[in-house]
């Protein structure tokens, strides 16, 4: 049983409750983080925290912490669950959302104090090095049909969840989106990236896709190690002509992709950039 934090105390998971008339079950209604941990080493901390405030500030929440506790509570769920979760591959989830009303209804109350809720979880290892030991994934594509504010990584995450399913469904690990003019915005997870021509390229940021933390890392990793990175849009021909794609997220670092819509990328197995690219990340992600 690992340990949770509810509202400033640490309990069982399963002892954790709370109310029904709470607007993150009601409405969706708060913001959520996911910061990936390795033994006890937090990655992205800082991007992390500024992401969740810059969330919380956009739809009206008080942030109930300043970073310093947000450590404090992550370094104790950490500790906490050390012996639950032995690999020491612990992704620490918060969660705040705008509390508990009396009565259902959709404005902002006031004076009520946000719910925060925080877990601990077990993700994968880092990612390996080499090309023949990382697991490719396949991934399915679909319009985005999400609303126009996925900068904000708000827990209403009903769009994703069924664009994840359709992933699914199609028998791949996840869905890279497009908008309706063609162009790559994100995954239902996860952001994109793909190489043409030893190019990186991802999307530059705007309100259809999320700022990624891994993104970020990636970008000056790669800046770093003298790879060629560019945030321009690119299309749904462009991806699935690219020698390379790969998705970031903070449970899956950079995860190299072979088959997009059922179509094969590049010679079907994982590229020498990405190799690159990964050592280039693992060498900076504790510092970022
Ligand atoms: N997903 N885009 C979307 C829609 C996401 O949900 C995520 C993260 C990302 C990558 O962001 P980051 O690098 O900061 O993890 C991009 C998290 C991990 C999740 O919902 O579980």
């Amino acid at each position: 049983m690992t340990i949770a934090f509810l509202n400033g105390e640490f309990l069982p998971l399963a002892e954790a409750k709370i109310s029904p008339m709470d607007r993150g079950f009601l409405f969706g209604d708060g913001i959520y983080e996911v910061i990936p941990t390795y033994l006890g080493k937090p990655v992205g901390f800082a991007g992390h925290t500024a992401r969740m405030a810059q969330g919380l500030s956009a739809i009206g929440i008080a942030n109930p912490y300043d970073s310093e506790t947000w450590r404090d509570i992550l370094n104790q769920l950490v500790d906490k669950n050390r012996d639950s979760i032995s690999s020491g591959n612990i992704g620490i989830y918060f969660h705040v959302s705008r509390g508990t009303d009396t009565k259902r209804f959709h404005a902002y109350p006031q004076n009520i104090a946000p719910t925060v809720f925080g877990f601990a979880f077990e993700i994968a290892p880092p990612q390996p090095t080499s090309r023949e030991d990382v697991k490719p994934f396949k991934v399915a594509l679909q319009e985005d049909k999400r609303w126009q504010r996925c900068h904000i990584k708000s827990t209403s995450l009903l769009g994703n969840v069924m664009h994840f399913q359709a992933g699914v469904d199609a028998g791949v690990n996840e869905t890279i989106l497009y908008n309706s003019e063609g162009l790559i915005t994100e995954a239902s997870s996860c952001n994109v990236f793909i190489v043409k021509d030893g190019v990186i390229m991802t999307p530059p940021l705007n309100h259809q896709l999320l700022p990624g933390i891994t993104r970020a890392i990636a970008i000056e990793a790669f800046s770093r190690a003298n790879l060629d990175i560019k945030e321009v849009w690119f299309n749904k021909e462009d991806l699935i002509n690219a020698d390379e794609v790969w998705l970031s997220s903070s449970s899956k670092e950079l995860a190299p992709v072979v088959e997009v819509d059922n179509h094969t990328i590049g010679t079907g197995k994982v590229g020498d950039v990405w190799e690159r690219a990964i050592k280039a990340y693992h060498a900076f992600k504790f510092e970022a």
